[in-house]
């Protein structure tokens, strides 16, 4: 089993560094276009082995594809991340022609491939990757919902006094302020949220959600690492393990909730495959009404990647 993770930065290497440490493949190759700067961070995971009690094998590589031919998962984080002051769709223009290359190089080594994409703007750069690799979509999809659900859960066990591990809750549409949290489907050990918490805190928590990678990027001058990279890790494990876990993914839709031919954030059922399932929710008219928005910002953003001709369909 080989995991290729694209991009030895701070959301790569912590990725990297987290699939070694659960052992999720025997080799994990790291490649970054800076030279030494994935052999070093390999290197680096490598010695934490003796430390940590793994032994995942470690390679890293400056730009060279060859090393990660027959991967089964690569997880692309390759691409400027957000500065203050910028959105995530200010990164387009730069990011696209990243994933684009690096998608045509990883489908030429490894055609069977599942690829998890992690750059921004995410909605945007999987669709990118979908076009370019020219494989089936529910080998191609996006890690946004575990982080911005992560984020979610997090500040809600904080505001009700309770552990993370029994809040469960879903997050649909694009990975920016128009995401969609659902506290009709949000529930603490089975309970639901809205009889622990009161409407006013709850919204706070709501719209500090929708703004969490921003807090981070004013707190850091840079954007988050440590959640987003374990975040795709952990979708690599369902996959590699055949888990059959349900996350809220950045998936291509063909209809489902009225939408298609557009890369948004929905729960799928995630396993060796891939994709093996869009789960399709019951929303009210409000939910699906917010849906409908944050279809539109995303349109709008590919919309943009299609004038650019960055890409040839
Ligand atoms: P970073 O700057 O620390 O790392 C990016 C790495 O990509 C650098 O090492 C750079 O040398 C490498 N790179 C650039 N062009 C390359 C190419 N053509 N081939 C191979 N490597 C290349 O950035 P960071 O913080 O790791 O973020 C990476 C991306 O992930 C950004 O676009 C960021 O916005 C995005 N991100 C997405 C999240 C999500 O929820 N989907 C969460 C956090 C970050
Ligand atoms: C995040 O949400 C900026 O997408 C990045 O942390």
């Amino acid at each position: 089993m080989k995991i290729t993770v694209v991009g030895a930065g701070n959301v790569g290497a912590t990725c990297a560094n987290v699939i070694a440490h659960k052992e999720l493949a025997n080799e994990v190759v790291v490649l970054d276009i800076k030279e030494g700067v994935a052999e070093g961070k390999s290197l680096d995971i490598l010695q934490t082995g003796p430390i940590n009690l793994y032994d995942t094998k470690m390679i890293g590589v400056t730009n060279d594809y060859s090393k990660t031919a027959n991967s089964e998962v690569v997880i692309i984080t390759s691409g400027l991340p957000r500065k203050p002051g910028m959105s995530r769709d200010d990164l387009i223009a730069t990011n696209a022609g990243i994933v684009k290359s690096v998608t045509e190089n990883i489908i030429k080594h490894s055609p069977n491939t599942i690829i998890i994409v992690v750059s921004n703007p995410l909605d945007v750069m999987t669709y990118c990757a979908y076009l370019t690799a020219k494989i089936p979509a529910d080998r191609v999809f996006g890690m946004a919902g575990i982080l911005d659900t992560a984020r979610y859960r997090t500040f809600l066990a904080d505001a009700i006094g309770c552990s993370v591990k029994d809040i469960q809750a879903v997050l649909m549409g694009g990975h920016g302020d128009t995401m969609v949290p659902l506290p009709r489907y949000t529930t603490v050990a089975g309970i639901p949220v809205t009889e622990l918490i009161a409407a006013d805190k709850l919204n706070a928590i709501l719209d500090r959600t929708k703004k969490g990678g921003g807090e981070l990027v004013n707190l850091m001058g840079t954007s988050a690492w440590y959640a987003p990279g374990a975040a795709a890790a952990q979708m690599a494990e369902a996959i590699v393990r055949d888990q059959k876990r349900i996350f809220p993914c950045c998936a291509y839709l063909t209809g489902q909730y009225g939408l298609k031919d557009i890369y948004l954030g929905v729960p799928v059922k995630l396993g060796k495959k891939g994709i093996e399932q869009i789960i399709e929710l019951k929303l009210n008219a409000e939910e699906q009404a917010l849906l409908n928005s944050s279809a539109v910002a995303v349109k709008e953003t590919m919309d943009v990647l299609d004038g650019m001709n960055v890409l040839v369909k």
